[in-house]
């Protein structure tokens, strides 16, 4: 596996790689790699000649009192784990390297930007689509792979790929729980053993939902609240919100027919953890 820490060296590696037509996929990553990440290097693998990961994490994509300065950095870890994939290029860069000074240009997916994450996390959605789209120039993948549990973000990203023109495919792969429920997160070791146990009353909120869909049930304001009954099951969890919107613009729905995004957000103790369920239109469920 070649890691480079440069931009300059990640382009000359990738002429080499992409060398006779080969295709190259992308897993952008913050590190602190779990089974999610893995299953998008596996994709990328399936359908890419060669397989790139990116671990950054962006400063600007974190608001001034978020975690940045403490978000997990476990790079001998992830370089281990990255190796036995048998990933071919790891890019790493510093802050000054993607973002040197003076840098000041920013991309906004107006509208989409402030919804669900970005509504409660100003900012994020602007950090995040300016960091991929430089990584998009950067690595110039033929495919790039992000993770279902990001809702928001796919549908951002999806967005801007296709207001500037990028010329690649976003692939979206399913969320990993572990067995009891949770969906994988970087973020899942700041929770206690206790606030771990308290963390599965989202996923369990969301499969009550998809019960009550599969049952025939499409207003969403009946879902929502039926959510909100097993969310309350767990009063120290605080409900950051919980939505069924239009899994491509994020705007609120009223009734589920036609397919649904189904996102809850809450706080465990003082982590922020997201979920959610893609509801396939109500014929075929
Ligand atoms: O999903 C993430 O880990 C990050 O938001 C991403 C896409 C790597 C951008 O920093």
């Amino acid at each position: 596996m070649r890691i480079t820490k440069t931009v300059e060296e990640a382009r000359s590696d990738l002429r080499e790689l992409r060398a006779g037509g080969r295709s190259v996929g992308l897993v952008p990553t913050m590190g602190a790699l779990h089974d999610g990440h893995i299953s998008l290097v596996r994709a990328a693998r399936a359908h890419c000649d060669e397989v790139a990961v990116s671990i950054f994490v962006n400063p600007t994509q974190f608001g001034p009192n978020e975690d940045f300065t403490r978000y997990p950095r476990t790079w001998d870890a992830d370089c281990a784990l990255l190796k036995s994939e048998q990933v071919d290029l790891l890019f790493a860069p510093s802050s000054e390297e993607m973002y040197p000074r003076g840098s000041s240009t920013f991309i906004e997916v107006a509208d989409m930007s402030d919804r669900l994450d970005g509504a409660s996390r100003p900012g994020h959605f602007r950090g995040v689509a300016t960091v991929v789209a430089k990584l998009f120039q950067i690595i110039e993948p033929d495919k790039a792979f992000f993770g279902q549990k990001d809702a928001a973000q796919v549908a951002v990203l999806r967005k801007m790929v296709r207001d500037l023109n990028f010329n690649l495919e976003l692939v979206v792969c399913p969320i990993v729980r572990e067995p009891d429920g949770l969906a994988l997160s970087s973020r899942n070791r700041y929770l206690s053993t206790e606030e771990r146990k308290q963390a599965l009353v989202l996923s369990r909120a969301l499969r009550h939902v998809e019960e009550e869909s599969e049952r025939g049930i499409t207003d969403s304001s009946r879902l929502i609240r039926s959510a909100g009954e097993v969310l309350a099951q767990e009063p120290s969890v605080r409900i950051d919100y919980c939505r069924i919107v239009d899994p491509d613009t994020l705007e609120d729905l009223a009734d589920t027919s036609s397919g649904a995004l189904a996102a809850v957000a809450a706080f465990v103790g003082s982590t922020r953890i997201i979920d959610n369920l893609l509801l396939p239109p109500a014929e075929t469920r």
